[in-house]
This record gives structure tokens, C-alpha cells and sequence, in this order.
């Protein structure tokens, strides 16, 4: 069974001001998928805390796949993409390109998030959007095409010919 972490950042969050109702919302999806929730961690826009998660997670092969949702956006203090770039070791940039074109479908405002995705070992880590209609949105788009994507990256799978 494909296992997968969570990773809420949101300082609102964090300090208990604000309910999470992301990190519920991606849970809810990947378990209908078929996944394992292996954590579910709510971190402040911290760029240090959420690298050092990230790397965490991967590097203890705890995980094949870590979704991030929140601080993708422009405010001050969104770093997900930073923190996240700053473990991967490969790039994976067809993943925020659906999520973007996929998402400019429904709101221009889409093009306002800066979410990444790559390669770290064998765990693949993608940034979602902070809110639980954006998780929704783009989780159920792409879950699919992660799930092979992570059976390639853990040897499970090895051709992409047929599909
Ligand atoms: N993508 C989808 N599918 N649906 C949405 O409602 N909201 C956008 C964008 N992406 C949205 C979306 C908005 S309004 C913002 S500001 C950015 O995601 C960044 O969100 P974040 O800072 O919460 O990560």
C-alpha cells in the first residue's frame, strides 16, 4: 500500500487559532485512493521546520509520497515553495503545471500560486494550494497519474508504453 504524509503550513493553524480543514480534505481523497495516511502534521510558515520535515519524512523513507497544502501564495510569510525546493533533489514540473492549467479552469486566481513538486530518494512531495476547496480540486485531478508516477519511482512499475 502506497504511504503518504501530510503537511499542513499554516502559522493560524499552528498556534491552534485556526481549525485545519485542508489537511482532513487530502486525507479524505488519498484514503479513498487507496493510500495509508502515515502523519498528518500541522507547521508554521517556517522555512526551516517544514525543510527539515520534508527531509525528515523522505530521508526515513517513512513515506512514498508528502502533500503540503498552504503558504504557496504571495503573503510574506508563504515559503512552502522554498522549503520544498530546497530538499528535492529533482524536479517534477509537470505536476504544477496541471495543477495550474487544470485550476485556471475554474479561477484565474490559480496563476497566483507558486506550488512545486519533485523528487527527494524515493518520496515525492507536492504543494497544494491552503484551502480545502483548492485541495479538493486539484488532489482529485492529479491522484491518479501520482499513483503511477510513485509505482515507477519505488520499482513497482516500470513501463509507461501501454498506459
Ligand atoms: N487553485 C484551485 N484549484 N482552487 C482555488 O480556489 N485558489 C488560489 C490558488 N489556487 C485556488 C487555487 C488562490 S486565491 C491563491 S491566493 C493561491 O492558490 C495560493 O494559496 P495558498 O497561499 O493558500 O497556498
Amino acid at each position: 500500500m502506497k504511504r503518504v504524509a501530510i503537511i499542513t503550513a499554516s502559522d493560524s493553524g499552528y498556534r491552534g487559532q485556526r481549525e485545519d480543514l485542508s489537511g482532513p480534505a487530502a486525507r479524505e481523497i488519498v484514503e479513498k485512493a487507496g493510500y495509508e495516511v502515515v502523519s498528518m502534521d500541522i507547521l508554521p510558515d517556517d522555512q526551516v521546520m517544514l525543510a527539515g520535515k520534508l527531509q525528515e519524512i523522505a530521508d526515513t523513507g517513512k513515506a512514498e509520497l508528502i502533500l503540503t497544502t498552504g503558504g504557496t501564495g504571495f503573503s510574506e510569510r508563504d515559503i512552502t515553495p522554498e522549503a520544498t525546493e530546497e530538499v528535492i533533489e529533482r524536479k517534477v514540473p509537470g505536476i504544477p503545471e496541471a495543477i495550474r492549467a487544470y485550476s485556471m479552469t475554474i479561477t484565474k486566481r490559480a496563476m497566483l500560486s507558486r506550488g512545486t513538486a519533485g523528487i527527494r530518494g524515493k518520496t515525492l512531495i507536492v504543494n497544494l494550494p491552503g484551502s480545502p476547496k483548492a485541495v479538493k480540486e486539484c488532489l482529485e485531478y492529479i491522484i491518479d497519474a501520482l499513483g503511477h508516477g510513485i509505482e515507477i519511482l519505488t520499482g513497482e512499475a516500470s513501463d509507461c508504453a501501454r498506459k
